[in-house]
C-alpha cells in the first residue's frame, strides 16, 4: 500500500498567516530547524496510479501539483479517483471547491452528519451541483467494510470517534456518531493495514482495536499540551475541548501509542503552536525516544 502525506499541518498550516507565535516567528526568520506544512490530507493507493484522497484541504492545489502520481495522463484527468471525508471541518473540506473543474462528478464518501453539514451550514455539495456535481456515497459506521470502485485491492472500515464537529455545525456542542471518524485501510492482497485518525479526542475500544491490528497508525498530532493555546497566549481553548488528544501527560498520545500497537506510529495534523515542529526541541526528542514519527508534507509511507 502506498500512502502519500499531502499535508501534515492542522487548520491554518505552518506558519499560519496571522500567527507570530514562537514557532511561526522562527520558521519565517529561518532560525528554527523544521518544515513548513500545508493543511492535513493524505492519499492512499494500492497500485500507485489510482488514489483515494482523504480530506480536501484548502491547500490541495499545491499539494497535488507537488504529487506527480496525481497528475493527468489524458487531456483532462487525475490520479485521484474518489474522496473520503473524515469530518466536515473547514481544513478538511474547503479544497473540494478547488476540484470543481473535474470533468466527472466528485465521488465523495462521508458519514451522514458530514453530508448534512456540507449541504446546510457549509453547503459545498449544493454549490458543486453548479460545477462538476457530487456523487455522495454513505459510509457504514457499523463495523462493516466497503470497497471503492477504481481503488482496487483496498478495503475500508470506518468507525465513529470522539472528537469535534466544526464550530459552524449544529453538532459542535451536541456530538453525533459520525461527526468525526477513524478509518482502517487494508490492502486485500497483503493484509497490511493503515489506521488513519487525524482528529482524535479519546481512545475508545474500537480505536484501541484498530491501532492494535495496524501496521501503521497515522493519528492526531495537533497539540503537545492540553493548555498549549493558553500557554502560547493565543486562546483559552483546551486541546481536549477542541477534540484533540494532546501528546504529553497522563493518558496522552505518547502513553496511548506506547502500548497500543507494534506498528509504525506517525503523527499528522500538527498545529503551528506544537513544540514538536522544532526538530531540536526536547519534546521532539521525547517522540523519537518513544518511536513516534512526525509526518511531513510529501512523506511517502509504503506498507
Ligand atoms: C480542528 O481540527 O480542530 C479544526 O480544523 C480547527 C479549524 O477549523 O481550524
Ligand atoms: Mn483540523
Ligand atoms: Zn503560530
Amino acid at each position: 500500500m502506498h500512502i502519500r502525506v499531502l499535508g501534515s499541518g492542522a487548520g491554518g498550516g505552518f506558519p499560519q498567516w496571522n500567527c507570530n507565535c514562537h514557532n511561526c516567528k522562527r520558521i519565517r526568520a529561518g532560525t528554527m530547524r523544521g518544515q513548513r506544512r500545508t493543511q492535513s490530507s493524505i492519499a492512499v493507493s494500492s497500485d500507485g496510479e489510482n488514489w483515494l484522497l482523504f480530506n480536501a484541504s484548502p491547500d490541495i492545489r499545491s499539494q497535488l501539483e507537488a504529487f506527480p502520481a496525481s497528475h493527468p495522463r489524458s487531456l483532462r484527468d487525475s490520479g485521484i479517483k474518489a474522496i473520503l471525508l473524515i469530518d466536515s471541518q473547514i481544513d478538511h473540506t474547503t479544497g473540494l471547491l478547488m476540484l470543481r473543474e473535474s470533468t466527472a462528478p466528485l465521488e465523495i464518501y462521508c458519514s451522514e452528519p458530514v453530508r448534512r453539514d456540507l449541504t446546510t451550514g457549509f453547503p459545498l455539495f449544493n454549490m458543486l451541483e453548479h460545477y462538476c456535481k457530487v456523487n455522495h456515497h454513505p459510509l457504514p459506521l457499523d463495523g462493516s467494510s466497503f470497497t471503492i470502485p477504481r481503488i482496487d485491492d483496498l478495503r475500508f472500515t470506518a468507525h465513529a470517534l470522539i472528537s469535534k464537529a466544526p464550530p459552524y455545525s449544529p453538532h459542535r456542542h451536541d456530538p453525533h456518531p459520525g461527526d468525526n471518524i477513524g478509518v482502517v485501510v487494508e490492502q486485500i492482497s497483503s493484509g497490511k493495514k493503515l489506521y488513519y485518525a487525524p482528529g482524535l479526542g479519546a481512545v475508545e475500544p474500537q480505536v484501541s482495536a484498530a491501532m492494535a491490528a495496524a501496521d501503521c497508525v497515522l493519528v492526531d498530532g495537533t497539540f503537545w499540551r492540553n493548555d498549549e493555546m493558553g500557554q502560547a497566549g493565543i486562546a483559552d481553548k483546551l486541546a481536549l475541548d477542541l477534540g484533540h488528544l494532546p501528546q504529553s501527560g497522563e493518558g496522552g498520545m505518547i502513553e496511548v501509542l506506547a502500548s497500543a500497537t507494534s506498528g509504525r506510529k506517525i503523527l499528522i495534523h500538527i498545529n503551528n503552536t506544537n513544540p514538536i515542529l522544532d526538530e531540536d526541541a526536547p519534546e521532539r526528542k521525547a517522540l523519537d525516544d518513544a518511536g513516534i514519527e512526525v509526518s511531513f508534507d510529501g512523506m511517502e509511507i509504503t506498507l
